[in-house]
Parts: structure tokens; sequence; C-alpha cells
């Protein structure tokens, strides 16, 4: 199965389909089982606590797949205080992709590209995206509302179209509770050019995460999920029922009664949790993605 998108020609592969990088939940075995089905895997620098410890995850991942992959790096000094040895890592290692959050790719632009490295970056404003076009990045990453993680708060029936239109030449990675091909179908009716996993390959057996998390996946409804800033600083969306085991009185504009560990302890997920219903290998979610979007396109009025 093949589709061609910008985004496809652009990384030499055959799906528009990219894994998104997760922390504490997206390693070695999940970038290699999404990009073996066709697609890109990736994961955060920040999982590894040690550079040393970086490249031997990266090593991993070049055992299990010879295709394309992407690390996620945040170019911030205070988030990040690594992110040049881990950018100077991912350049000996020839990463296809990198995508940075929290700064401008700015100062990483011109030696990826010389190393040929493709370098997208989330954004969730067209402020946003007008410096990451303006840095010379490859595409976008349009983070829109009911997106797992640190998310916009833009709907995607909006947020897409309007970048498209501000920015036209920039091709768009639509992300935010995607995990099927209709889904995927919508995002390029919206002129997107790929489309970004995130939440529904938590529940693989490939990803990193409690077996109580997958389950809490499959259990939560859309409605159970919290948008809040006080939980890591950053606007994102959380399961209440991650929130509820520490602090039942839980108010998002207020925060965690209870000292938490953000990622560890309480969970994150989208909007997309309405789409899961069952523990699945991350490759038949690829594939049912890339076939389902194929039978969308035929039946569409
Ligand atoms: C548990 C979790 C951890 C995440 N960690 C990161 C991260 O380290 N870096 C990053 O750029 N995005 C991170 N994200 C955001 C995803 O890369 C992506 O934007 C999002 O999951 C897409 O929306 P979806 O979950 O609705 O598919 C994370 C998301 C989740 C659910």
């Amino acid at each position: 199965m093949k589709i061609r998108t910008a985004i496809t020609s652009m990384l030499k592969v055959d799906l528009p389909i990219i894994g998104a990088p997760m922390f504490l939940v997206s390693y070695p075995e999940l970038v290699s089982a999404v990009s073996n089905a066709g697609g890109v895997g990736t994961m955060p620098a920040l999982n590894y606590r040690t550079t040393d410890e970086f490249r031997r995850g990266l090593d991993e991942i070049r055992q299990k797949t010879s295709k394309p992959i992407g690390i996620n790096i945040i170019l911030h000094k205070e988030h990040n205080p690594r992110w040049m040895d881990q950018f100077q890592v991912c350049m000996q290692y020839k990463v296809e992709l990198l995508i940075t959050s929290l700064g401008s790719p700015r100062s990483i632009v011109k030696e990826a590209k010389s190393n040929g490295t493709k370098v997208f970056c989330d954004v969730t404003t067209l402020r946003h995206a007008e410096i990451v076009a303006k840095s010379g990045a490859d595409a976008i990453i349009a983070v829109a509302q009911g997106a797992g993680g640190h998310a916009g708060a833009i709907s995607p029936f909006a947020l897409i179209p309007y970048l498209k239109s501000e920015i036209p030449n920039i091709p768009i990675v639509a992300s935010g509770a995607i995990s099927s091909g209709k889904q995927m179908a919508a995002a390029f009716a919206l002129g997107a050019d790929a489309v970004y996993v995130g939440t529904r390959l938590i529940a693989t057996p490939e990803a990193h995460a409690y077996e109580e998390y997958k389950q809490m996946l499959i259990d939560s409804a859309p409605e159970e999920i919290m948008y809040s800033a006080k939980i890591s600083g950053i606007p994102a969306n959380w399961l209440k029922r991650s929130l509820d085991k520490l602090d039942p009185n839980f108010k998002s504009d207020v925060g965690l009664s209870v000292a938490a560990k953000s990622w560890k302890e309480v969970w994150s997920a989208g909007h997309g949790v309405a789409q899961i219903k069952s523990i699945e290998k991350a490759a038949d979610i690829v594939h049912k993605i890339a076939s389902e979007y194929f039978e969308v396109k035929k039946s569409l009025p």
C-alpha cells in the first residue's frame, strides 16, 4: 500500500502516517514497528537520561529497522539542557527526521539539512507557524484541540485550512485525535499532507506504558479528557481517571492538591480515546488507517 503526498516523497516512505513522539511511551519497539509498517516511527530524545543511553536507543532502532525514523528534541535550555548533545547524536546517526518543539528550529535547520535530515516543528498558532516557516523548516505539525500531550486550543477544522491559506507553501502534518482512515481523509480534505498518531499508539503491545494506562484508554470517554495547564505547566490533555486516583477534587484551573509526577503518575491522552476499543499491534493500526482511507475515498458522496 502506498499513498503519495508531499511528506511521503520528502521522507521516502510509503504512508503519510507518523507515529507521534511520546514521552515515556515511545521507545525503539514502537518506533521500529511504525516505520516497518510503512509510516515513520518517532520518539523523544528526552526519554533517555544520558547521551550514551540515547545512543544505545538509536542503535537498537537501527537494528530493528532500516526505514526512516524521527527524533523529537525540545530546543529549550531550561526544559532540556542537553539538547545540543542530543542534536549532535542525531546528526551522527543520520536520523531522517527531526521534530522540534518549544523554541525556534532556526539554530539547527542549516546543519540538519546539510546532513540530509528533514526538520518538522510543532505549532498550535499562526504566529508560531510563521516563525517556523521562516526558519526554513520542511513542514509544520498543526497540533489541534483534542490532541494528546501538549495540545493546541483551536479546532482542527479551523486550524489546518487556516495555516494552509496563510502559509501555502509548507506541508502540514495534522495532529489531534487521528487514528482511522476516515480521520486521515478528513485531515487531507482540510489541507494536510500527513497525519500524526499519538494516543492510539499507546494502546499497543509495543508501547512502553503500564497495562492499567492502556486499559484506561479503552475505558475512558472523550468527555473524561481534562485540558489543563496546571499539571506540567503547559496546556495539555490528561486522563481524568488518572487524576481522580490522586485527587478526586481536581479542578483544571487549580491543579492537583497532592504532589504527583506528570506523565509518570498522571497520564496523558487526547480526545481520540473515543475510538480506542482494544489493544492492537502498531503495524495493524497503521495498515488499517491506510486501507480504510482507500475505502473512505470511494464511499464519499
Ligand atoms: C503520553 C504522551 C506523551 C507525549 N510526549 C510528547 C513529547 O515528548 N514530545 C512531543 O513533541 N509531543 C509529545 N506528545 C504529543 C504527541 O507527539 C502528539 O502531538 C499527540 O499525541 C497527537 O495527538 P493524539 O494523541 O490525539 O493522536 C505526547 C503525547 C502523549 C499522549
